[in-house]
């Protein structure tokens, strides 16, 4: 089976980490994002993955010249414009000539989601769309989906109102799709899966759920990118240096990401923040409060910042 991953956005919501590197190349305890999704999709037996480009795609292509990641062969598809997550699927899997059913999945997820068991099930039910949910605290910043005693999905509500929400089972951002679903969206413009397909779909009684409680996360905030690389390291009071940064003596460190070429001064104090790559913490300097500097950025020595995005962003 072939699997879209969908890596084109803006991942406006890191910046200013991802003005210059696209979300699912910003690296996750020492290697790219991507290569933690490919790998897992690679370990369920998928044979090759059809990356959705949109969003400054020579990193990717740059990234793996020979068209391999993490053991998969990879089709490059890069959109002319943003199609929006339907019109991405619908662009992509054209591209690639997929007939058969095919997976798709949001590339900024990091899951430990039994994907064999989804297809298994897509397979017995005959359903045109299986999604995966997970339960969250908060679903209003989610796909929202309610099910029947069967896993039929009843609705697609995406980000509903803090409270709006009929039940705490978000869209987990991975889908078995028959080809049909491809006839569903008009090509070349944008379409969301989540906003006009799913929601179709589910009124037509043709979209069914699987519910999963393996572990999952998606990176999209400062907040969730840094908890994701916690997790991964598995210790919560730990902190992730890329090999090539540099710690200075009594520099403090407590959960933290320190990317490539970046340096933190003596003295100074980093704290449940973000330190991008090339950047620079001065001396007795403090950075905390889940703030982010992004690429070469510069807290001078004894600058205190607190909850700051540097540069600022819009
Ligand atoms: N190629 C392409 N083109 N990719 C896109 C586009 C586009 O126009 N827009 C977004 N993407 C990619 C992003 O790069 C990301 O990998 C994925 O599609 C999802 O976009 P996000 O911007 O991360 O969406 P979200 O996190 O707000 O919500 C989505 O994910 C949630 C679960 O993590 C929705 O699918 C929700 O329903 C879902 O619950
Ligand atoms: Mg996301």
């Amino acid at each position: 089976m072939r699997a879209v991953v969908l890596v084109g956005g803006h991942g406006t919501r890191l910046r200013p980490l991802t003005l210059d590197t696209p979300k699912q190349m910003l690296p996750i305890v020492g290697r790219p994002m991507i290569e933690h999704v490919v790998g897992h999709l690679a370990s369920h037996g998928i044979t090759e993955v059809v990356l959705s480009l949109g969003f400054l795609p020579n990193a990717f292509t740059d990234a793996y010249p020979d068209g391999r990641c993490a053991g998969l062969p990879l089709h490059y598809a890069v959109e002319p414009e943003p199609l929006d997550t339907a019109g991405a699927i619908g662009f992509a899997a054209t591209h690639a000539g997929i007939h058969d059913t095919f997976l798709v999945l949001n590339g900024d997820v990091l899951t430990g989601l039994d994907v064999t068991a989804l297809v298994a099930t897509h397979r017995r039910t005959g359903a045109e769309g299986t999604i995966a949910l997970t339960p969250v605290e908060d679903p209003s910043r989610y796909g929202v989906v309610p099910t029947d005693d069967d896993g039929r999905v009843l609705g697609f509500i995406e980000k509903p109102a803090p409270g709006d929400a009929p039940t705490n089972r978000i869209n987990a951002g991975t889908y078995v799709l028959e080809p049909s679903v491809l006839g569903r969206i008009d090509p070349g413009r944008r379409v969301s899966v989540e906003r006009d397909v799913f929601p179709a779909m589910a009124a037509e009684g043709t979209l069914y759920a699987v519910v999963s409680d393996a572990y999952w996360i998606d990176t999209g905030t400062p907040e969730t990118y840094l908890q994701a690389n916690l997790d991964l390291l598995d210790d919560p009071g730990g902190s992730v240096v890329a090999e090539d940064a540099s710690v200075a003596p009594g520099a403090s460190v407590v959960g933290y990401v320190v990317m490539a070429g970046a340096s933190i001064g003596e003295n100074a104090l980093v704290e449940d923040s973000i330190v991008g790559s090339g950047a620079r913490v001065g001396a007795s300097s403090q950075v905390v409060g889940l703030s982010v500097l992004g690429a070469g950025a510069v807290v001078a020595d004894g600058e205190r910042v607190d909850g700051v995005r540097r540069p600022e962003v819009t």
